[in-house]
């Protein structure tokens, strides 16, 4: 069976982008006209995801209510004859999609986030995707499309890498492969390790936060002690699902925007503007004016 559930952790607080997640949720943060999160909800949809289960805090209502449908908001749009953006704000989410949320009650990790999703997952295998980062692909058919087919037919976990420098792999989880495959294309894992430092990594293929993972991984994330920054990690479970069944690498072909970051953002809010269709044109004149 396709792969229908998608696990999107966003109980953390954000502290890389204060001071503006101090009242608002870091994946509200606007990408040029809509929250950075919609851009990873379409993503998971254009892979074929239809229930999103996001993992939150109670400080993060407003990411469940830009999901949900708001009465008051479409009443009046339609009332004053504004069906363009009538259309806008009730076509965010596809009829055939759903979103839920379950609560993280302690930050005790990413490990412990995922896990909080178990009964709702049940028996089926599921995605994970960490909205901080998102991920950008000029391809209808997306990485994680190709991910979830790649699942399919071998039935091997897929874990999404892309090549970071020698000196930025402590801020990963590094994966532990025989070769660097090519993009759009899986390779069998040795290892994977969160956060190793400088000078130990087993490659320099970091873990981007896209993940296609077996229902059986909650079970050992019962069983995963705290790791690395003293929280349940799901690199520590995936890592003890490789006793037992293949895990691969994806190399991804798309291009990463790290929206935990602030400068990451930015190169977000710019790569997203000049390929607006509305507002790319002028956007990109704007830039040009600049005269750097
Ligand atoms: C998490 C994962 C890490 C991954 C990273 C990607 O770390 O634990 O393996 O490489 O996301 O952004 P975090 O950034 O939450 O510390």
């Amino acid at each position: 069976m396709s792969i229908k559930k998608a696990i999107l952790p966003v109980a953390g607080l954000g502290t890389r982008f204060l001071p503006a997640s101090k009242s608002i949720p870091k994946e509200m943060v606007t990408v040029v006209d809509r929250p950075a999160i919609e851009y990873v909800v379409k993503e998971a949809i254009a892979a074929g995801i239809e229930q999103i289960i996001l993992v939150t805090h109670s400080s993060k209502a407003s990411i469940e209510n830009y999901f949900d449908s708001n009465f008051e908001l479409e009443t009046t749009l339609e009332k004053k004859n504004k069906f363009d953006l009538l259309k806008e704000i009730t076509e965010i989410l596809p009829s055939h999609v759903s979103v839920i949320s379950v609560r993280q009650p302690q930050p005790l990790g990413l490990g412990h986030a995922v896990l909080c999703a178990k009964d709702i997952v049940g028996n089926d295998d599921f995605a994970v995707l960490l909205p901080d980062v998102l991920v950008k692909d000029a391809d209808p058919k997306n990485d994680l499309n190709l991910m979830i087919q790649r699942f399919s037919e071998t039935q091997a976990s897929q874990i999404m890498v892309e090549a970071v420098p020698d000196d930025l792999v402590d801020q990963y989880g590094i994966v532990d492969v025989a070769s660097t495959p090519e993009e759009g294309h899986s390779i069998a894992m040795q290892g994977i390790v969160e956060k190793p430092a400088i000078g130990t990594a087993p490659s320099n293929l970091s873990v981007v936060g896209r993940y296609i993972l077996p229902s059986k991984i909650m079970q050992l994330l019962e069983k995963t002690p705290k790791g690395a920054g003293n929280e349940i990690q799901l690199t520590d479970a995936i890592a003890m699902l490789q006793d037992t069944d293949v895990v691969e690498a994806y190399r991804m072909k798309g291009q990463t925007f790290d929206c935990g970051s602030k400068i990451g953002y930015l190169k977000a809010v710019l790569h997203y503007g000049v390929d607006h269709p509305k507002l790319g044109d002028e956007f990109k004149y704007l830039i040009k004016e600049l005269k750097l």
